[in-house]
């Protein structure tokens, strides 16, 4: 983890990027200032250009001004990228690619994306209330390997038919790490760890499930279970509850992690942290949302509680990241909600982004 900042002022880089992303950074910045200035912790916050936005500008991506800044911070605090006029690009030719390039950059082999139940985001779960209500999962996934990254990537002509190939690979030390951080995570919480992979079918699968019965016997107090994916899938709208952490690879953490969003009831509500090298990346775990862009419609509590995240991870914040998280669950509380966490017959009732920050900042001011 990061390591705690001491004498010197909490260097944060903001990267806005695309789409919904510089609307609820916005917000999160503004309750991140106020959280510090409330709890006397000093910041030295700067924004930078990031994404399709900065490729429309300067024609990069990711700007060498920007890199420098991501990597000299203590913290990067994203927004999202992805901008559909790039759409007819390759992956790997679009300017969203810089997210990709920033999670090697600062070497963030491993992505934290808690899902909590609060009372106050109860009525917005598709779920019934018994099922859902005590939903406290971390997924824990592998971010800089696998599906995502591995080699060769390509489309080729083959006996006449377009031929699309995609490489998953892991390497044992890539496995490893991973894996012992979920378990000392979970020696934290819980003490339950569900390792997810298909190693009835995936060579990588095999290799991950022998990896977490090597490591296994180094965390005795830790319960640990296995699921293949599809069976995890299931679970996770079965009986929720019963998961404390999960830990599986870049492609089934991606997919397993919106899951859970969709069980709280939206994308956006969930944060993330990625960790790994010397700075640390806190971001939503939704996209770009292109539809909802300057509407002032974005729900800004997930790239919130990102700002949570990175008080807790950088600097061992504790008392400010529980305050902004108390504040979120007391805006929910007041009944304000965004339109993605209504049902469409109440979506006249919605508030805009600024309203739920506003009631997130009026929380924070309030005497604990
Ligand atoms: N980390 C990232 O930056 C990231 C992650 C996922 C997708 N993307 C990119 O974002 C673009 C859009 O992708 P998508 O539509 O598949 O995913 P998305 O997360 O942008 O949107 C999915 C759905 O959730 C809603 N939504 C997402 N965030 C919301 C918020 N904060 N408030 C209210 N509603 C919200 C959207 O309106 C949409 O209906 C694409 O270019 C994609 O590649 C980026």
């Amino acid at each position: 983890m990061t390591p705690t900042p001491s004498n010197r002022p909490l260097r944060v880089c903001v990267l806005g990027g695309d789409g919904i992303g510089p609307e609820v950074t916005r917000a999160a910045v503004q309750v991140l200032r106020a959280v510090c200035e409330r709890d006397r912790i000093e910041l030295d916050l700067g924004e930078y250009p990031f994404g399709s936005s900065s490729f429309r500008e300067t024609g990069d991506a990711f700007p060498e001004a920007s890199r420098q800044a991501a990597s000299e911070a203590d913290a990067v605090l994203l927004g999202a990228v992805g901008d559909p006029a790039f759409d007819h690009l390759p992956p790997m030719e679009r300017p969203q690619r810089a997210l990709l390039d920033l999670r090697q950059l600062l070497d963030a082999w491993a992505n934290l994306r808690p899902a909590r139940m609060s009372a106050g985001l109860l009525d917005a779960s598709p779920m019934k209330p018994e099922i859902v209500r005590d939903l406290d999962v971390l997924v824990v996934r592998e971010l800089l390997s696998g599906l995502y990254f591995g080699r060769p990537r390509e489309r080729r002509v083959e006996n006449g038919e377009e031929v699309a190939i995609d490489t998953m690979v892991y390497r044992e030390h890539e496995i490893e790490r991973i894996v012992r951080l979920a378990f000392e995570l979970a020696q934290k919480r819980k003490k339950k760890l569900c390792s997810v992979d298909k190693s009835n079918v995936l060579e990588c699968s095999r290799l991950w499930e022998q990896i977490v019965a090597r490591i296994a016997p180094e965390f005795p107090d830790v319960e640990l279970s296995h699921l293949y994916v599809d069976a995890c899938a299931t679970a996770l709208v079965t009986h929720p509850a019963e998961f404390d952490v999960i830990v599986s690879s870049n492609l089934f953490g991606d997919v397993l992690s919106d899951q859970t969003a969709g069980i709280l009831g939206s994308l956006g509500v969930l944060p993330s942290a990625s960790v790994g090298g010397p700075t640390s990346l806190f971001e939503p775990v939704h996209g770009s949302a292109p539809s909802l862009a300057g509407q002032d419609k974005a729900n800004p509590m997930a790239a919130i509680l990102s700002a949570a995240m990175l008080l807790r991870h950088t600097g061992g914040h504790e008392g400010a990241a529980l305050a902004i998280e108390a504040a979120v669950d007391q805006a929910l509380a007041l009944g304000l909600r965004t339109a993605d966490l209504l049902p469409k017959a109440r979506r006249h009732e919605a508030c805009t982004t600024t309203a739920f920050t506003d009631a997130v900042l009026a929380a924070l001011q309030q005497p604990a």
